[in-house]
């Protein structure tokens, strides 16, 4: 029988997520803002007074929690992929005639909806109750955010799903008023204000102090489900309907059209409502509506056949050019750049716009002390689009490709047929370097913390690290003599230099910055090749060749009616193959690569797994069948780790001959021991 306390606990908790419902997933609030808070107070006193109500799932649960030494990393089981972009009707047109024709049907229903311009967020519930959420990060492993997510009152922190597991996809975002009242109690607090409501909502989202989070006026929005355990109904829409029975907030905007011309329409309908909504959307999101048919359609390299972003066409503004500079990048093109009196379009103040090449520049004629159009969309680097008005032009106003690198003064050239004018220093312009050395150490790459700007610009600089193999040879004292490095922060880049030498092929890979090959097109390589040697050593011709011929072995079935052979190397174009094969062609390069061989210990990329599926084992004693860098490997090739002492985290210790204290530890702290062979038994069902 619940005693009263208990009972008041409950009826507040209802009533509270009822009129949370109502406010952010209805949209038709029942209460004021001020009765909300004095229901939401009252349950607070009664859970302090009774610390035993305290439940994971109280709405009281929203404020946050104490701050993350960092987040940790979360594998999604099902990727989180980007979709393939369309600009204009055409495009539109190609699409559904590609659906149509790889479906062999006549017409096709789509699911249509606003594309959000916000963050992509994955919320997993077990049991009902939200267990994690993540941001998609590279598609495969994203951060471990589930503290922020929980402050989100649109997410649902308890589902009346029946499902054991259920996987749901969708934006995170800030309403543009909220936004707006943000900003303004950001400018009476003296505070600085946000540029846009995404990055806004992309700050809040990855505070290590969940408490900021609460704060800030975070919506959510359910577009998709990436895993579930119980059935799902057979169409998208269903699925989305299923989803708002749920408990989720699924947008009001979304509608299902028929065909082409129902695309269309649908664009032109939510376009002309673009300024009127409530959240920010950069264009609209088109799904094949069928479930089964999104399956048969399935993927290409990173995007799914089945769906296409329509964008709206970018936002412009006039402004005037203060000059043209020229950056070297990392494969040493010289890109145009034009300094611009900042102006605010497309969510941003723009201070520099590119003016991409030689050819785009002559054609645009754009001259310093000009006024401009300057286009810019979302994430896209914003443009130069074309002159407005010229300014006076004096001849000191007009601006040429110069003839030598402005870095290493090396010449530039130009190869017949190409848009871009190179410099040719290599990796002896100091440029080059540096952004070669930068994105090595980037996150997604080898993740160096700390290596950044202003330590490469030294290290470049000074002649310290003249090829990336030279960063493992750095000694902290010699870090410790340069600017703003003290001990601590030397020592501390050396360490995570260091640590940078365990790392995955495909990181390393992409690591390497050939042309070309982004992370998609690593991962794909290492699981081709596994192995850097084979890498090293294809034969890219004899690869082309033979992919060109299982493709069109594959077209004569496809006639037959037989099912097609795998096609080596899938998503990797030729264009792509011929700058990997130029780059390894490359003496130094290759000099490079073998050097780091030496120094890197490459680790087997792990199946996905989501981080509350890793297991920890703790190695003791020896085993008699293998050696423990064996046993090491077999745990790491299924995706779990091995750590070296014991706690109360470990799932296994696997204990061998002569095992020894980390025995006792795990039989101290109750840890599951195992022998060598159920060891064994125990990684198959993993
Ligand atoms: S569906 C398999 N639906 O667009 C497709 N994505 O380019 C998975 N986005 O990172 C995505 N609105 O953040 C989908 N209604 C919508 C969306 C949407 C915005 C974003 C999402 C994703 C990106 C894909």
């Amino acid at each position: 029988l619940m005693k009263a306390p208990e009972k008041r606990a409950a009826a507040l908790r209802a009533a509270l997520e009822r009129h949370n419902r109502l406010y952010y997933v209805e949209d038709a609030p029942e209460i004021t803002d001020a009765e909300y808070d004095r229901l939401f107070q009252e349950l607070c006193d009664l859970e302090r007074e009774h610390p035993a109500l305290r439940s994971p799932d109280s709405p009281t649960q929203r404020v946050g929690a104490p701050p993350l030494p960092e987040f940790a990393e979360v594998r999604h089981r099902v990727p989180m992929l980007s979709i393939g972009n369309a600009f204009d009707e055409e495009e539109v047109r190609a699409f559904d005639r590609r659906v149509r024709e790889a479906l062999g049907a006549a017409a096709v229903e789509y699911a249509a909806e606003p594309k959000f311009d916000g963050l992509a967020v994955s919320l997993i519930y077990r049991g009902g109750l939200l267990i994690q959420g993540a941001t998609r990060g590279d598609g495969s492993t994203g951060e471990d955010i589930t503290p922020n997510l929980r402050t989100v009152r649109s997410i649902p922190l308890k589902v009346d799903s029946s499902g054991d597991l259920l996987e749901v996809r969708g934006e995170v975002l800030m309403y543009r008023k909220e936004f707006d009242e943000l900003n303004a109690r950001q400018r009476e607090a003296g505070e600085k204000e946000y540029v846009n409501p995404r990055n806004a909502a992309a700050g809040a989202v990855r505070q290590l102090d969940s408490r900021i989070t609460a704060g800030r006026p975070l919506r959510f929005f359910a577009y998709a489900v990436a895993h579930s355990s119980a059935p799902l109904p057979p169409t998208h829409s269903a699925t989305l309907q299923r989803l708002a029975q749920f408990g989720f907030p699924v947008c009001a905007d979304i509608d299902t059209v028929q065909g082409a011309e129902g695309l269309l329409q649908y664009y032109e309908r939510l376009g002309s409502r673009r300024e009127r909504l409530p959240y920010a959307i950069d264009g609209v999101v088109y799904k094949v509506n069928r479930l089964d048919w999104q399956e048969k359609l399935g993927y290409v390299s990173r995007a799914p056949r089945f769906a296409l972003a329509h964008k709206f066409p970018a936002e412009e503004q006039a402004t005037e050019v203060l000059g043209v500079d020229v950056q070297v990048g990392r494969t040493g093109i010289l890109t145009p750049v034009a300094r611009l009196k900042p102006v605010f379009v497309g969510g941003a103040t723009v201070t520099n716009a590119t003016l991409h090449n030689e050819d785009e520049l002559r054609r645009k004629d754009v001259w310093t002390g000009d006024t401009v159009v300057v286009r810019r969309a979302g994430d896209v680097i914003p443009e130069v689009v074309r002159v407005q008005k010229p300014g006076p032009r004096r001849p000191a106003d007009r601006f040429d490709m110069p003839k030598a690198c402005p870095v290493c003064h090396s010449p530039v050239v130009r190869m017949a047929g190409e848009a871009a004018t190179r410099c040719t220093g290599g990796l002896f312009c100091k440029a080059q370097r540096k952004q070669t050395l930068l994105h090595y150490a980037s996150r997604r790459a080898m993740d160096i913390e700390g290596l950044g700007e202003k330590l490469v610009d030294q290290l470049v600089e000074k002649n310290l690290v003249k090829s990336l193999a030279d960063l493992y040879g750095l000694k902290s004292e010699a870090l410790a003599a340069l600017d703003r490095m003290g001990e601590t922060s030397s020592s501390s880049v050396v360490s995570s230099i260091d640590h940078s030498r365990n790392a995955t092929l495909s990181r390393f890979i992409f690591g390497l910055g050939i042309p070309g090959v982004g992370e998609e097109v690593a991962k794909i390589l290492e699981k081709h090749f596994g192995k850097l040697e084979p890498f090293m050593a294809a034969d890219w011709k004899a690869i082309s060749a033979e992919k060109e011929s299982i493709r069109k072995e594959n077209v004569r079935r496809k006639k037959r009616g037989e099912p097609a052979f795998d096609v080596p190397l899938e998503g990797i174009g030729p264009e792509i193959m011929e700058s990997i094969e130029k780059f390894l062609h490359e003496i130094h390069n290759k000099d490079v690569i073998q050097r780091l061989d030496k120094l890197i210990r490459f680790e087997i990329s792990a199946p996905g797994r989501r981080v509350s599926d890793v297991k920890t084992f703790v190695l003791t004693g020896t085993l008699a069948g293998m050696s423990r860098d064996e046993a090491k490997a077999a745990i790491e090739a299924k995706g779990h780790k091995v750590a070296s002492a014991v706690s109360k985290r470990t799932s296994f210790v696997v204990a061998g001959e002569d095992a020894g204290s980390k025995l006792e530890k795990a039989r101290a702290l109750g840890v599951r021991i195992v022998g060598e062979h159920e060891f064994l038994d125990v990684l198959k069902t993993l």
